[in-house]
């Protein structure tokens, strides 16, 4: 195994830890709002710090982009081309709520290539790994995207627009046509665990408008070295830019795509 996937294993551990401590108290929570819609728990932040430090012990020089503290650049000869990619609490809503959906994401890219990726959730002790050209692991066991080859039999995982609502309406459109051309659609509510759960099989799709690079640089990874295609709206790189995003197993992806053709606006084609 890689060391780097090593070091973000164990801080996606501690930061589980964090996170299962404080699930038992969700009631005693202090929760401030950064903007509508989009809260943040001294447990994301806790959860942050210690994912940071055991990184940055191992890795002093690597640059990091984590949600709650922003960019802290790289230093030092090399290092500097490395970055980790952190979401400590994907799905915060459901955390609030004591919806047991959620997870920690962490990757590590190089050149803007993605290298490793872990999305750990804690309430299932499930921890989803894969390092480039090497696979994709859900705990020991390799995982592998669905064979299923029909979008009328695939089961799709989506995020609704719960803050910006500048796409709504393109995006019901995309949801109506998907209803029906599908066997059925999902929002659990964390990006992160719906990207993992393409790669292992339990969702054969994915799609959403306006994710941030922290929600999907691990689950991209994990979908790419389980066999699955990521894309933006078209299909084309450029969704860690964008944040539009589709997932999906290789023989599914063009039906996907023709799917969500007819709602795109120029602006949802970036
Ligand atoms: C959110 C979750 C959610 C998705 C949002 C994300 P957060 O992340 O991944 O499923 O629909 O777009 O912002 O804020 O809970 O880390
Ligand atoms: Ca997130
Ligand atoms: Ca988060």
């Amino acid at each position: 195994m890689h060391p780097a996937l090593n070091i973000a294993i164990k801080a996606a551990r501690r930061a589980g830890q964090i996170i299962n401590r404080a699930s038992n108290d969700v009631d005693l929570l202090k929760v401030a709002s950064k903007q509508p819609n989009d809260f943040v728990t001294e447990v994301d932040k806790a959860a942050e710090k210690a994912i940071i430090e055991t990184l940055q012990e191992a890795y002093p020089g690597y640059g990091i982009l984590a949600e709650e503290s922003g960019l802290t650049a790289g230093q030092g000869t090399g290092d500097t081309e490395y970055q980790w990619i952190i979401d400590p609490l994907d799905g915060t809503t459901n955390f609030i709520h004591g919806m047991p959906q959620y997870a920690v994401s962490i990757a590590l890219e190089h050149r803007g290539q993605m290298q490793s990726a872990v999305v750990f959730d804690p309430v299932r002790n499930e921890m989803f790994t894969a390092s480039r050209g090497r696979g994709a692991f859900l705990n020991d066991r390799r995982i592998r995207v669905s064979r299923r080859a029909k979008l009328s039999e695939a089961l799709v995982g989506t995020g609704f627009p719960y803050r910006v609502f500048d796409h709504v309406d393109a995006y019901l459109g995309m949801l109506k046509d998907m209803m029906e051309k599908t066997s059925g659609l999902r929002r659990p509510g964390a990006a992160a665990l719906d990207l993992a759960y393409v790669a292992c099989g339990r969702f054969d799709a994915f799609f959403e408008i306006g994710l941030s690079p922290w929600d999907i640089a691990g689950g991209a990874l994990l979908v790419t070295e389980a066999g699955g295609l990521v894309g933006n709206l078209t299909g084309e790189t450029g969704y860690m830019e964008s944040g539009n995003m589709v997932a999906s197993t290789p023989r599914i992806f063009p039906a996907l795509l023709a799917t969500l053709e007819p709602h795109l606006t120029d602006a949802l084609r970036a």
